[in-house]
């Protein structure tokens, strides 16, 4: 089957579409929004501090976490004060919190930064259930605060050269969309394994592939079915799988878990053509992400430019608190929406779940 080089498509902002506007970040803001880091965590100091640091939009000004040791150990290291967590929002030196804690402790402890006044930027998931996620956003809304989850992947421009595909019609009428991420299993203590905490494949894992599928089909996604593998000892969640349907009646099929060979992708398939992207929701910012569009008789692979979508997750949230009136922003409804949304689907993934149990 011959295959075909192309310039990548256009971008979405000449098409409606159903990937969420890329903000346009003013570079030129008067000042960086002033960021508390609520939680000394792995992925923080590998990734979202570091980034905090250098985006020109954004000021880390203190971090607060459980043991004042590491707490003070993560200041000296990024040039900012250490803190207790709750002394951290009593500051007023302080515009937003970004909270990266095990997954049961995010609902709790972003209400506790809205009630203090700050504008918010929580690891996903939200929170661990949809009626938690609820609570969160009706008190980011009656308090006109910014609330987002860090789901960087939607921040990548690739979605938006997948949606202007669909747009000039290159897929035809759409039938299903396939998403998965998994990845080989994580050390012992690693929180994904304790349920008190949150852990579990689905909301891990389960919650990229549900938004890729909720930021492509649209809202109103119902879960048919599901299925999980989970462990003897606890009934923790392992790895799953769900079929869901959109209003329109395309089909999508998701696959998560963390027993498997690493996994990161989508694909959309229409009455006349496949598109997969294959680094769906952690491309590092150096790579050139490439679509591959299966026709009936030639492939056609677009190289886009690469794209640091963690700095483009902090720029719009700053961009989103500087320009303010959070509550009334059409843009900054659909982010909470759309947190709400996904949390009622990763319910009715579990509520629908078929398990089984398997050692581990
Ligand atoms: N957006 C993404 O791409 C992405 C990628 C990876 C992770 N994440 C998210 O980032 C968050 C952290 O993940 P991680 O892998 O970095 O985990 P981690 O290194 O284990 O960090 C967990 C943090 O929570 C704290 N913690 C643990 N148990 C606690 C408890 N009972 N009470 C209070 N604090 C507690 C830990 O404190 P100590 O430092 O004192 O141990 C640590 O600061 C999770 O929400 C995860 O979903 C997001």
């Amino acid at each position: 089957m011959p295959t075909r080089r192309s310039t990548p498509p256009q971008s979405l902002s000449a098409h409606s579409g159903p990937v969420p506007d890329r903000e346009a970040v003013d570079t030129a803001a008067a000042r960086p929004v002033r960021f508390g880091a609520l939680g000394t965590s792995s992925f923080g100091g590998r990734r979202v501090l570091p980034a905090m640091t250098a985006c020109p939009q954004t000021e880390l000004v203190a971090v607060g976490g459980r043991s004042p040791e590491r707490s003070q150990r993560f200041a000296d290291r990024f040039g900012c004060a250490g803190s207790s967590m709750a002394a951290l929002l009593e500051r007023d030196d302080i515009d937003a919190v970004y909270i990266s804690l095990p997954p049961s402790l995010h609902g709790e402890w972003a209400a506790r930064a809205l009630h203090a006044g700050k504008h918010v930027l929580v690891e996903k998931p939200i929170a661990t259930t949809a009626a938690e996620a609820r609570a969160v956003v009706r008190l980011a809304e009656d308090r006109d605060l910014v609330l987002r989850e860090n789901f960087m992947f939607l921040h990548h421009p690739q979605h938006d050269a997948v949606a202007a595909l669909i747009a000039e019609g290159r897929l035809g009428g759409l039938r299903s969309f396939r998403g998965a991420f998994c990845f080989p299993p994580l050390p012992t203590e690693d929180i994904r394994y304790v349920p008190g905490l949150g852990g579990g494949a689905l909301l891990d894992a389960g919650v990229y592939p549900l938004r890729a599928a909720a930021m492509l089909l649209g809202p109103g996604l119902r879960v048919a079915g599901a299925t999980a593998r989970v462990r003897q000892s606890d009934g923790l969640d392992l790895s799953g799988q769900a079929l869901l349907v959109s209003p329109s009646g395309v089909l999508a099929s998701v696959e998560f878990g963390f027993e498997h060979a690493y996994g990161s992708s989508y694909s959309l398939w229409g009455e006349g053509a496949k598109l997969t992207v294959g680094r769906a929701f952690t491309p590092p910012a150096a790579y050139q992400p490439v679509l591959v569009l299966e026709e009936q008789d030639h492939v056609e692979k677009f190289t886009l430019p690469a794209a640091d979508q963690l700095t483009a997750s902090l720029a719009g949230f700053a961009a989103a608190v500087t320009a303010g009136g959070a509550a009334a922003s059409p843009r900054e409804a659909r982010w909470r929406q759309d947190a709400v949304a996904m949390m009622e689907l990763v319910d009715a993934v579990r509520a629908q779940a078929v398990r089984v149990t398997v050692e581990g």
